[in-house]
């Protein structure tokens, strides 16, 4: 399948990339600004939430020559155990090649080696998209959040004992 765009010629057949943890302030902001295409709401523009993970969230992020993805979370919480993810977000162009499963699946991993016991986030209950793919990697809502948005969560215990 190939994919015009941007100047840009991808063969998605051929699609090899990395992923790393980013912890540098301001490359944080411009990946998030790269993929906020990704989300309906604008979450660059939210100066708060932008700063907070500037600061204080670690990024894990897809890359080849180009930013394709990132996961923005935070690990560091010694009572709950319990790793939040902020913001993931895959480029629309890039979307359903199993990046985001990628991203998850690293999260896991690493969440796992920290002895971490949960993952969890927040999502909005109309963005269907976004929950079918969480439910499909393992996760379950487990709450409201908000009148808008659930909890969502997955337990890495049986994942932790596998190992
Ligand atoms: C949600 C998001 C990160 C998923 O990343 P992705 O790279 O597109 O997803 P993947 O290709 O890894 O999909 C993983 C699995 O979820 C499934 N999935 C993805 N979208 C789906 C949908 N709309 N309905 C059902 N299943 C879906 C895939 O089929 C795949 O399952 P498989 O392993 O059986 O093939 C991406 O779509 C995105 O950036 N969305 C916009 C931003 C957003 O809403 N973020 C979440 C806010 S909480």
């Amino acid at each position: 399948m190939k994919c015009m765009g941007g100047g840009n010629n991808y063969d998605f057949k051929f699609l090899h990339y990395s992923l790393g943890y980013v912890n540098i302030p301001s490359l944080k902001e411009l990946i998030m600004s790269e993929c906020d295409d990704a989300f309906l709401e604008k979450h660059i523009e939210n100066k708060e939430l932008v700063s907070k993970i500037r600061i204080a969230a670690e990024m894990l992020v897809a890359y080849d020559a180009n930013i394709l993805g990132y996961c923005a979370f935070y690990a560091n919480n010694p009572k709950t155990k319990d790793v939040y993810i902020t913001l993931i977000a895959v480029k629309p162009m890039y979307q359903n090649k199993h990046i985001g499963k990628r991203l998850l699946r690293s999260l896991v991993d690493m969440a796992i080696s920290r002895g971490m016991l949960t993952i969890s986030l927040e999502v909005k209950k109309d963005n269907r998209k976004a929950i079918a793919f969480y439910i499909k990697n393992g996760f379950a809502v487990v709450g409201e959040k908000t009148g808008i948005s659930y909890l969502i969560s997955k337990s890495l215990e049986s994942e932790a004992m596998a190992i």
